[in-house]
């Protein structure tokens, strides 16, 4: 099959929109002409609508979601200082890592895979923390190597109830723009994405929101900083320009990438983000298969990390569905390796996309002898599609 027909079912970099790929279709241009902020101004402000912040600010770095994480620890914290975090999948390891080597203390939970941020153990951990050592509390919103989503307003309402004042740090790579995340509303301190997820373009955007509080940190975080200075941005962002060069057509894109999202209404973003991924879980019952997320409270609606049966290796499966079908899943990683595989479905994503990508996995399974009916899964994802199969109610309680 020719490369032209490849499909994208990864949980990042997502499709790019046709429209998002005419708006960058564009001369480059001039970073420091005199009308370049009325371009800018406004992409700040609606970035602001889509955080859901009113008093933060935002930043905008020419790096990946890794970038911004590094931004966020590094303008706030002092090496030395004590991180609480937890670690249930790839990325959720790789951010206390990167904290690590920035010479921060991590306090990093172990939590089994499939499960998400320990609300009790987070309380526990606070409330012996009478000195207030605890600087920063570390939440991956939407871990994309297992398919888990976490309960920020939760780890808020335990730092409130303990009256701890350590800045709340989320990483929203795989959730912001695609799920519900209430940046002022949770009291979140930094939120980290990236632009390559829900925002539906290339990667090469960092995209970082911090609060009063997190902005007020910055004036005693001794960690050292340059290409990542909030101070040196917000000096030249207040009017629209940026201290080095700016990814100008990336941001074309996001200024597109912000119509579509605020054009469909955020809540439409979600409910859609949510309506694909049911039909998705439905089709993996169907398959008499299991997702990685331990529990429906743990459900993601930006990717499914669907485990194979025992005796099955998912890297092969991937590499089949990718050399004979041309589509590409999600790989496990690290500790989840040849376990399971991940359908992205977030961002630019309808019913009928997602049933390509559930037809191409059950054939591929098909072939490679799993216990899988024909049409088993792909059928019931339809009917729901259709309609013909009621919601469930979204279970998403507290953890604890
Ligand atoms: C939850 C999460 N955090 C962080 C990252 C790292 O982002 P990037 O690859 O853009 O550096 C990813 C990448 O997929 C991610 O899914």
């Amino acid at each position: 099959m020719p490369k032209s027909f490849h499909s994208l079912f990864i949980p990042g970099p997502t499709n790019l929109p046709h429209r998002l790929r005419l708006a960058m279709d564009i001369p480059l241009e001039d970073q420091r002409a005199p009308d370049f902020p009325e371009f800018t101004l406004p992409l700040f402000r609606d970035l602001k609508r889509v955080f859901k912040t009113r008093t933060g600010e935002v930043f905008l770095f020419p790096a990946s979601g890794t970038g911004g994480w590094e931004a966020a620890m590094t303008n706030t914290l002092s090496p030395g200082d004590k991180v609480l975090a937890s670690v249930f999948g790839q990325f959720s390891h790789l951010w206390a890592d990167l904290c690590r080597r920035h010479g921060l203390d991590v306090d990093a939970v172990e939590v089994p895979w499939g499960d998400g941020v320990p609300l009790a153990i987070y309380r526990q951990r606070l409330e012996a923390d009478k000195a207030h050592d605890i600087k920063a509390v570390l939440v991956c919103h939407n871990e994309t190597a297992t398919g888990v989503t976490s309960d920020v307003a939760g780890v808020r309402r335990t730092l409130d109830d303990l009256g701890h004042p350590a800045l709340l740090m989320v990483d929203g790579v795989s959730s912001i723009a695609s799920i519900d995340f209430r940046m002022e509303e949770w009291g979140v301190d930094l939120a980290i994405t990236g632009s390559q997820k829900g925002f539906m373009l290339p990667a090469g955007l960092a995209i970082v929101a911090a609060s009063r509080k997190a902005i007020e940190a910055t004036r005693s975080a001794k960690c050292p900083r340059c290409f990542f200075d909030f101070a040196d941005m917000m000096k030249q962002n207040r009017d629209g320009y940026f201290p080095y060069t700016p990814a100008t057509t990336l941001l074309r894109g996001l200024r597109a990438s912000l119509d579509m999202l605020l054009e469909e209404g955020l809540d439409n973003v979600f409910a859609r983000h949510h309506r694909i991924a049911e039909g998705v879980r439905r089709a993996v019952s169907g398959w008499g298969l299991e997702l990685c997320a331990r529990g429906p409270e743990w459900y993601s609606d930006t990717v499914s990390a669907i485990m194979v049966p025992e005796g099955f290796d998912s890297d092969q499966l991937i590499r089949h569905a990718y050399d004979k079908y041309c589509f590409s899943l999600g790989l496990g990683l690290s500790k989840v390796k040849g376990k399971v595989f991940r359908i992205g479905h977030l961002g630019w994503f309808s019913d009928l996309m997602v049933l390509q990508a559930l037809s191409g996995c059950e054939m591929a399974m098909r072939d490679m002898g799993y216990p899988v009916e024909a049409g088993s899964g792909v059928a019931v994802a339809q009917e729901f599609y259709r309609g013909a199969a009621p919601e469930p109610a979204i279970v998403r309680e507290a953890a604890e």
